[in-house]
C-alpha cells in the first residue's frame, strides 16, 4: 500500500471531526472503579476524554477546573461517590458547595457554567458512568468548542481569570469551607443559621469579592476611572467607588492621574 503523501495527510487530518477536549476528574473508591467497570464490561462510550484519578471528589479544587477552562478545555467533569457514600465521610459534600459557587461565579459571565459538571458514580455503576459522560460530552459538542481562544474574546478571558482569582481568595476558601459546618452544625456560638440567611451571606461575599477581581483584572493593563469601572461591569458607579477604596485599602490598586473630574486607577504588581 503507497503512503499518502504527507499533504493528503495533514488534509485529511484537518477534516477529521473535532473532538472536544474533557476532563473528568474521578474519585478512586467509587467513580474511578466505575469507570474501571465500564472498560472492563466492554460498555460504549466516546473516546477522547481523559480521566485524571483522585483520592475524593473533596480534594478538587474549583480554582483548578476554571483554570483548565481558561487554557482552553472544552469541558470538565468531577466524579464522586454518591452523597453518604464518601469513603472520607463527607468530602463530596464539601465538593458540592465548592462546585455550586464555583459555577454560581460562572453563571455571572458570558462563558456560562454549562462546561463544568459535578455527578455521583459509584463502583458498581458502569452505565451510570457511561450515561453521564456521554451526555456531557454531546452537551458539549452542542456548546462547541470553548471560546477562550477565539479573536475577540478578551472579555471572556477576563472574566475567567476574574472567576479564578475569586475562587483562589482566602478569605472566600475559609468561609465556603465552614459552610458545610454551619448548615449542620450552627454557627460558633451555636445558633442555627437559616439555609437562606447563609446562601444570602455566601453570595454577597462571592459577588463582592468577584467585583473587586474583575476591577483588578480590568486595570491590570490600562488606568480605568470609576465610570469606566461601572460601565464595563455594568454595576453602579457608587458601588464600585466602595470596591475602589477596599482595594486601596489593601495595596491592590494604585491611583495614577486625574482626567476631567475623574481619578484613575491601575492594578499594582502582584495582584
Ligand atoms: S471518596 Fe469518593 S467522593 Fe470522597
Amino acid at each position: 500500500m503507497m503512503t499518502p503523501p504527507a499533504k493528503a495527510k495533514d488534509k485529511a487530518a484537518n477534516a477529521a471531526p473535532w473532538e472536544p477536549k474533557i476532563v473528568a476528574f474521578c474519585c478512586n473508591w467509587c467513580s474511578y472503579a466505575g469507570a474501571d467497570l465500564a472498560g472492563v464490561s466492554r460498555v460504549q462510550i466516546p473516546s477522547g476524554f481523559r480521566i485524571i484519578r483522585i483520592m475524593c471528589s473533596g480534594r478538587i479544587d474549583p480554582e483548578l477546573c476554571v483554570r483548565l477552562l481558561r487554557e482552553g478545555m472544552d469541558g470538565v467533569l468531577v466524579l464522586g461517590c454518591h452523597p453518604g457514600d464518601c469513603h472520607y465521610i463527607d468530602g463530596n459534600y464539601f465538593a458540592e458547595i465548592k462546585m455550586e459557587w464555583a459555577r454560581h461565579l460562572l453563571d455571572k459571565t458570558s462563558f456560562g457554567s454549562e462546561r463544568l459538571l459535578l455527578d455521583w458514580v459509584s463502583a458498581s455503576e458502569d452505565q451510570l458512568f457511561a450515561t453521564i459522560v456521554t451526555d456531557f460530552i454531546d452537551s458539549v459538542k452542542e456548546m462547541g468548542r470553548n471560546p477562550v481562544d477565539d479573536d475577540g474574546s478578551q472579555d471572556i478571558r477576563d472574566e475567567l481569570d476574574a472567576v479564578r482569582m475569586t475562587l483562589s481568595d482566602f478569605r472566600l476558601r475559609a468561609l465556603l469551607g465552614k459552610v458545610r459546618t454551619i448548615r449542620h452544625k450552627g454557627n460558633v456560638y451555636g445558633e442555627n443559621v437559616k439555609r437562606s440567611e447563609l446562601d444570602a451571606l455566601v453570595g454577597n461575599a462571592v459577588e463582592s469579592e468577584y467585583l473587586r477581581n474583575a476591577i483588578l483584572v480590568l486595570a491590570r493593563e490600562k488606568d480605568m476611572s470609576v465610570p469606566e469601572l461601572a460601565e464595563r461591569l455594568d454595576r453602579d458607579p457608587q458601588l464600585i467607588m466602595k470596591h475602589v477604596v477596599r482595594l486601596r485599602q489593601r495595596n491592590a490598586l494604585e491611583f495614577t492621574k486625574i482626567e476631567g473630574n475623574d481619578p484613575y486607577y491601575k492594578t499594582m504588581g502582584g495582584f
